[in-house]
């Protein structure tokens, strides 16, 4: 299957140094690319992206995505973007569930899938996140919690569950430096991918991306596991140079 490389910014950037990482991605980016390449970019800079696209015919290979959507569709829902308005700005994807998101914002299992169902509902992948804290990984928790996560998502979107792209990002490797092993990340995507497989005769074509302090020197062994389908970058994809190097290893 085609990985996918996906950048999430998280709440960084500016008009001027998206300009600088931009202009670095579309100049050093493989002609001929055999992976899939995103960035989850801030929604302020959704105009700025199109923009540059438009006159960089190479960021033309880089798919945009938001880092989050509405549950709702429209309405008086002060602060909320809804899916129609990211898919109005060519968002392809938009991340749902992100352990920020769960954890700062106290989004729960049923709120995330709802915003699966409005992205899904307009055409925009959702690339639905999911990961256990360290205190759950020490109590032998990992499993029944991704699990859970990924059962409400199912449970609200039915068959449509092969149209996401699904995201195992451990919160204890999440901007911290400590990976999963490649043997722990692939243990995780092999239960994510059973799960999907007792819900659509189609989970094999579901992308399940790692993410948790993926980066340059990390990468190729990751991604060399079965399950292992692409990455979710943090801080590596601020950086022109180690986002690239994460784009050849998956090419
Ligand atoms: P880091 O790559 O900075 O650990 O962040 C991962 C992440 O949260 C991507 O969504």
């Amino acid at each position: 299957m085609t990985k996918l490389i996906a950048g999430n910014w998280k709440m960084n950037g500016s008009l001027a140094a998206n300009e600088v990482l931009l202009s670095a991605l579309a100049s050093g980016l493989p002609q001929a690319m055999s992976c899939e390449v995103a960035v989850c970019i801030p929604a302020p800079y959704f105009a700025q992206f199109q923009a540059l696209a438009l006159a960089t015919p190479a960021l033309a290979l880089v798919a945009l995505g938001s880092q989050d959507v509405s549950n709702q569709s429209a309405g008086a829902f002060t602060g909320e973007v809804s899916a129609a308005m990211l898919k109005d700005f060519g968002c392809r994807y938009a991340i749902v569930g992100h352990s920020e998101r769960r954890q700062c914002h106290g989004e729960t299992d049923a709120l995330v899938a709802a915003k699966a169902q409005q992205a899904l509902a307009v055409g925009i992948t959702p690339i639905v996140c999911v990961g256990e804290t360290l205190a759950e990984r020490e109590a032998g928790q990992t499993t029944e919690v991704v699990k859970r996560q990924l059962a409400a998502v199912i449970h609200a979107n039915g068959h449509c569950i092969s149209e996401i792209v699904l995201a195992y990002e451990p919160v204890w490797a999440i901007g911290t430096g400590k990976t999963a092993s490649p043997e722990e990340a692939q243990a995780v995507h092999a239960v994510l991918r059973a799960q999907l497989a007792a819900a659509t005769e189609h989970a094999g074509r579901v992308k399940i991306i790692y993410g948790g302090s993926m980066n340059a020197a990390n990468a190729a062994t990751l991604l060399a596991q079965p399950d292992i389908d692409g990455g979710l970058i943090g801080g590596a994809a601020l950086k022109a140079a180690d986002f690239l190097s994460i784009v050849s290893a998956a090419s």
